[in-house]
C-alpha cells in the first residue's frame, strides 16, 4: 500500500468542504514520480481506490491508470496557458477512472452486459463521483457539466478524432489515455518525465493484461463487442465467436436485400458531380 492510501483516510475526515480545486484558483499539489499533480480529497480517494481495488486480479491497471494521469499532468505542466485553462481535478479523476469497465470482479458495479467498456467506464465514473460526494461532501461542485466532462473524456477514449471537438477538459482525459499508446515519445512530456513515470509505474504487463481483458469481454458479453474493435479479439481468440452476421455491414446488406425485394421496379441512378463524388475535391 502506498503512502497516499494512508494519508487519504485522514484527508477524507477533513474534507467536508472541498474547494473547487481547479481553474478557479489555487489548489493543493503534491509530487508523484517527479510530476507536480493536484492533491484534493477526491483525487486522493481515487488514488486509494485504484491502488487497492485492482490488487487481486488486475494490478497492471493500477500502473496504467497512474501513468495515464501522470503523462497527462506532465504534458499539461509544460504549458502554463493550458494548465490555467484546465480543470485539473476533472482531468485527474477522469484519467484514473477511465477503465472502470475493465473490471472482472464478481458482480462488478462497473460493468454491464449491454454496453461497451467505454460507455460503462464513463457512466460509472460519474456514479463513482456522485457516490463519493454524497458521503464526503462537494456534490455542489460536481455539477452536471463537470460530470459530463469526465463522462465524455472517458467514453470517447477509443473513438479516434471525436474528442477533438468536445470540452477541452474532456479532450485532455482522452489525450492522456493516448499517451499510453505512443508513436514515439511526446515532446510535451520529455524523456526525464517518461523515465520517472515508467520507473515508478512499470508498463511491463500492460499489453498482456489488455489482451486478456479484451478477449474476455468477447467471451462474457459478445453482443456488446460485435460492432466494435473488440470483435477482432473475439474472431481471433474465442472459439465459437463470429461477428460476421452482426456487423453494421451485415445490417446494411440485409436492409439492401430487403429494399430491392420490396421496390424492385424503382430505378436508382446515383448522379455523380464533377468531383467524381469526392467531397474533399
Ligand atoms: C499551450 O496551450 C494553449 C492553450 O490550449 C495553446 O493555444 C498553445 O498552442 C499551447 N502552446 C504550445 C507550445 O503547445
Ligand atoms: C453507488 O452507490 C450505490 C449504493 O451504495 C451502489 O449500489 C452503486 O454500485 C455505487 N456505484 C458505483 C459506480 O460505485
Ligand atoms: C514501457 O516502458 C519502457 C521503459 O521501462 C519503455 O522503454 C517503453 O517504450 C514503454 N512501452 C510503451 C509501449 O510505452
Ligand atoms: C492473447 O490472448 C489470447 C486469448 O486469451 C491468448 O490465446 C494469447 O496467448 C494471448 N497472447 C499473449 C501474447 O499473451
Ligand atoms: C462466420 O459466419 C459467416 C456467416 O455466417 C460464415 O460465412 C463464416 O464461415 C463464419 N466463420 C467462421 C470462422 O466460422
Amino acid at each position: 500500500m502506498k503512502f497516499s492510501s494512508i494519508v487519504s483516510g485522514l484527508a477524507l475526515a477533513s474534507a467536508a468542504v472541498a474547494s473547487p480545486a481547479c481553474k478557479r484558483g489555487k489548489y493543493p499539489t503534491t509530487t508523484v514520480a517527479g510530476i507536480e499533480v493536484i492533491d484534493t480529497p477526491i483525487v486522493r480517494a481515487v488514488r486509494t481506490f485504484i491502488e487497492t481495488y485492482y490488487k487481486d486480479y488486475q494490478p497492471y491497471l493500477t500502473n496504467h491508470l497512474y501513468r495515464t494521469w501522470l503523462f497527462g499532468a506532465a504534458a499539461i505542466n509544460s504549458n502554463a496557458t493550458l494548465k490555467a485553462e484546465l480543470d485539473l481535478e476533472v482531468h485527474a479523476v477522469g484519467s484514473m477512472l477511465h477503465d472502470l469497465g475493465w473490471d472482472i470482479k464478481p458482480h462488478s458495479p462497473y460493468v454491464t452486459a449491454d454496453y461497451s467498456f467505454e460507455i460503462d467506464s464513463g457512466r460509472f465514473a460519474m456514479e463513482w463521483i456522485k457516490n463519493w460526494t454524497a458521503i464526503n461532501g462537494g456534490a455542489d461542485e460536481w455539477d452536471e457539466v463537470r460530470l459530463q466532462k469526465v463522462n465524455l473524456g472517458i467514453m470517447l477514449q477509443t473513438f479516434i478524432g471525436a474528442p477533438d471537438f468536445v470540452f477541452l477538459d474532456s479532450q485532455w482525459i482522452t489525450k492522456s489515455v493516448g499517451f499510453e499508446f505512443p508513436v514515439g515519445e511526446s515532446p510535451l512530456i520529455g524523456s526525464t518525465n517518461y523515465n520517472n513515470i515508467w520507473a515508478a509505474y512499470s508498463n511491463d504487463t500492460l499489453f498482456r493484461g489488455t489482451n486478456y481483458t479484451f478477449t474476455n469481454m468477447a467471451v462474457y458479453k459478445p453482443e456488446a463487442t460485435y460492432k466494435t474493435f473488440l470483435s477482432d479479439f473475439g474472431n481471433n481468440y474465442v472459439p465459437g465467436y463470429n461477428s460476421t452476421d452482426y456487423t453494421l455491414f451485415a445490417l446494411i446488406q440485409a436492409g439492401l436485400d430487403g429494399e430491392v425485394a420490396e421496390y424492385p421496379d424503382v430505378p436508382f441512378v446515383q448522379k455523380i458531380p464533377p468531383n467524381g463524388g469526392n467531397p474533399l475535391m
